[in-house]
Parts: C-alpha cells; sequence; structure tokens
C-alpha cells in the first residue's frame, strides 16, 4: 500500500499499458529500466495507429484534406508541448529526433553563431555522453575549452566549485537536471542565475526530468531545455529543444534541405521562420502527436501524483536496499529521483542484471553512458533500478527478491 500518495490508484494506470500484462520466463514482467526508455500507454499507441490509418500524410506541403488534417495535428502536438514546458511561443519548440539530436544541434548552431576559439562550455561530472562528445567535437572543430565541475562522492554537484569555474571566457553551460546514472537532480535554477550573472548562456538536458516532476522553463529562465519523447511514454525517434526565440532567432540553420526554406535559387537561398528553419526535411509527423498524446495521458494522471509516487519508491527502495548485506548504494544525494543505482559486493555488474532478468526484473547494467562519471567514483559500473509511475512496491519487493537469489548464488 502506498501510504504517502493513498489516492493515486497504481493499479489503474498499469492497466493502460498493455506491455506490462505480460509474464518474462514464466514470471510476471518487472520493469525498472525506465530511465532507458518508458513503456507506452494504450492511449500513445492508439494516437499513433489513428494517425496512421486515418489523417496520414505529409504535413505543411500539400493543400488537400489530409494534409491538413495531418498538419494540423502535427502543429497541435507542438502547442501540447509549448504548454507542458510553459514556453512562451510555439516556435521556442523544434521537433528534433531526442535529446541527443538537440545537444548536437545547439553545438554546432549556436556554436557557430557565438562560439570561438578560446570560449569557454562548462559541463559536470554527472554528463550523459550526449552531453560531452558534441562538446568536444567542437572543440575540435572550433578550438572552444570544455571545462567540467566536478561532484562530491555522493553524487552531488559542488556547486562552490561550479561557481568558481564560471570564468569571463564561459559563453555556455550545458548541465543535466537529473543524473541518469545516480538520479542526483541538479540545482537548475541556481545553476541559470549564477550562468547568467556572468553572461553565459544554459543549455538543460532535461532528458531524465521531463518524466518526473513539472519543468516550467519560462521560470528557470534556462535558455535551451532537451528531452527525449520515448523517456516520457512517447514514441521513439522525436524529441524538443526548446530555445528562446530570439535567441533560435539568433542561430543559422542546422540542416539543409526541404521545409527550413523560404526561397532557393542556385545562388542562394533563404530560411524559413522558426521553428521550421531547423525541422529540415519531412519530420517525424506520428511521433510528434504520439508525444502529444503522452502528454495528454501525463497530465491526465497529473505529474504531481506521480512525482509523489516514485518519491515513495524511491524512499522505499532506498531503504530496503540498504538492509541488503554487502550492498552498496552508488549515488546519494540529498535530492534524488527515482533511480537507485548499486552494487553488490563479489559480483560483476552484468551478471547482476543478467540474473535478475531471469527472475523477470528488467534492470539496467554498466556504465549507464556516463563512463567519466564511473571514471571519477573510481567504478566500471553499477547496476540500475530505475522507476515510472506504473512500478509498485511489490515490484521493489521482487527486485528484493532477485537479489536475494543473487546473494545466494554467488555466496
Ligand atoms: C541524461 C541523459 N541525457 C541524454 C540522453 C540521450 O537521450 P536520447 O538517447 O533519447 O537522445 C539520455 C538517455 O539516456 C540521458 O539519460
Amino acid at each position: 500500500m502506498n501510504t504517502a500518495n493513498a489516492a493515486y490508484d497504481v493499479e489503474r494506470v498499469r492497466r493502460d499499458f498493455p506491455a506490462l500484462q505480460q509474464q518474462v520466463y514464466g514470471r510476471p514482467l518487472v520493469y525498472l529500466d525506465n530511465a532507458a526508455s518508458a513503456q507506452k500507454p494504450a492511449a500513445v499507441i492508439d494516437a499513433i495507429r489513428g494517425h496512421y490509418t486515418d489523417d496520414y500524410a505529409n504535413v505543411h506541403r500539400g493543400l488537400h484534406y489530409l494534409s491538413e488534417r495531418a498538419s494540423d495535428a502535427f502543429e497541435a502536438a507542438r502547442g501540447k508541448v509549448r504548454g507542458f514546458i510553459n514556453a512562451r511561443e510555439d516556435r521556442e519548440i523544434v521537433f528534433v529526433r531526442g535529446t541527443t539530436e538537440a545537444i548536437n544541434l545547439v553545438a554546432a548552431s549556436f556554436g557557430q553563431a557565438h562560439l570561438k576559439a578560446g570560449d569557454e562550455i562548462l559541463i559536470t561530472e554527472l554528463e550523459h555522453h550526449s552531453n560531452i562528445v558534441p562538446w568536444q567535437l567542437l572543440g575540435e572543430r572550433l578550438g572552444t575549452v570544455l571545462k567540467v565541475a566536478p561532484v562530491n562522492d555522493a553524487g552531488e554537484l559542488r556547486l562552490d566549485e561550479f561557481e568558481r569555474m564560471l570564468g569571463p571566457r564561459t559563453r555556455l553551460v550545458a548541465v543535466t537536471h537529473v543524473s541518469n546514472a545516480l538520479g542526483s537532480i541538479n540545482p537548475v535554477a541556481r545553476i541559470v542565475e549564477l550562468a547568467h550573472a556572468r553572461g553565459a548562456r544554459v543549455l538543460i538536458d532535461g532528458a531524465q526530468a521531463i518524466p518526473h516532476a513539472a519543468v516550467d522553463v519560462r521560470s528557470l529562465d534556462c535558455d535551451f531545455y532537451a528531452f527525449s519523447g520515448h523517456k516520457l511514454y512517447g514514441p521513439t525517434g522525436i524529441g524538443v529543444l526548446y530555445g528562446k526565440a530570439e535567441l533560435l532567432e539568433s542561430m543559422p540553420p542546422y540542416q539543409g534541405g526541404g521545409e527550413m526554406i523560404r526561397e532557393v535559387s542556385f545562388m542562394r537561398s533563404t530560411y524559413a521562420d522558426l521553428p521550421h528553419k531547423f525541422e529540415a526535411g519531412t519530420p517525424h509527423i506520428v511521433g510528434a502527436i504520439g508525444l502529444g498524446a503522452a502528454i495528454d495521458y501525463l497530465q491526465g494522471v497529473g505529474l504531481e501524483s506521480v512525482a509523489r509516487h516514485e518519491e515513495d519508491l524511491l524512499a522505499y527502495a532506498t531503504a530496503r536496499l540498504r538492509e541488503v548485506p554487502g550492498l552498496r548504494l552508488v549515488g546519494t544525494a540529498a535530492d534524488k529521483a527515482g533511480i537507485a543505482s548499486f552494487l553488490l559486493d563479489g559480483v560483476h555488474t552484468h551478471d547482476v542484471g543478467t540474473i535478475l532478468d531471469r527472475h523477470g526484473v528488467a534492470v539496467r547494467a554498466g556504465h549507464h553512458c556516463a563512463m567519466p562519471l564511473m571514471t571519477r567514483l573510481g567504478l566500471n559500473g553499477t547496476t540500475r533500478a530505475s522507476f515510472a509511475l506504473y512500478n509498485t512496491r511489490a515490484e521493489v519487493d521482487a527486485l528484493l527478491e532477485a537479489i536475494q537469489q543473487v546473494r545466494e548464488m554467488f555466496r
């Protein structure tokens, strides 16, 4: 029984997710790999199916009936995203493939317009490879310098060090909102304040934050916010780059092609207005519509009660995991989202993951695309259980039982 959030009917929520109804290896599936990707509610699957069945056509080009319907649905999805993150205007919402593409877009386009050799980009030790490698590629092209603010042993950003490293040459701060490997929540509002006070722009990698808590880009005052649809109960291949309109206006196109132009001649071309300037080619039309349906779904359940439910699960899991002899929790930040990373004495994380899988418990094992963070913590990797709105305390119990089995096998 979920005492912290008694009104939250998790069993009802679970019934919305067809994939959760199955068994694996003869046991009920316990899906705890949500930080990698979340399962999809029937509402999203139905929206995708419905669009392909009835309304499908290319967007923005056709004058015909279906194309107009498809364009309306695609732009309506953009409006849903805008409302969801409280952006000021629809043109601040650029549809991309995912967080990775959003960050690469900023690196290439903001980089070209606003950065030069010797300018500094400040990230943290908590970053996913997607928020490290694009800045390294940019450094190779432009000669920009990548600086990395440290974390403490609990996996919390050292804000004092971060502030010290914000120098006169820092032009961009790029930080994760929530660490995918440890669950640590970064104090992003304070980070934005500190960075803006020094004249630096801020990109927030929201891949792990967006499914778990309300994000308000206007009150955060961040310059860019990036996230993926698939971690938000929506489809893969669709994601969002939010950018302040005046900043996006100041940046050149990322890719050239159809849709992003105003006029083309063999001599030169002029570009479309925002957001289309950054959406070259046929977009993932149905992906955007599916993402809109996911947002509707999540808002229907209520993000606040989802957040409370996941906090309760994390607290319960943390307390139970702490009781296991030989188990060490990795990442004990005071402010954490629903991610529990751990090590079992004498057992390789991959063996833990494989044995848990045979008990029907899906987790992730390894470096979680955060190799520099693992190196900082002196680890090769961890086993990671990550929670979503449909997980239950009983599933945490199943995880614990499976961990006991691992311990017995390796005794
Ligand atoms: C913090 C963080 N940033 C970026 C990404 C990359 O997201 P995607 O693979 O959807 O582009 C992930 C995915 O795990 C992530 O957790």
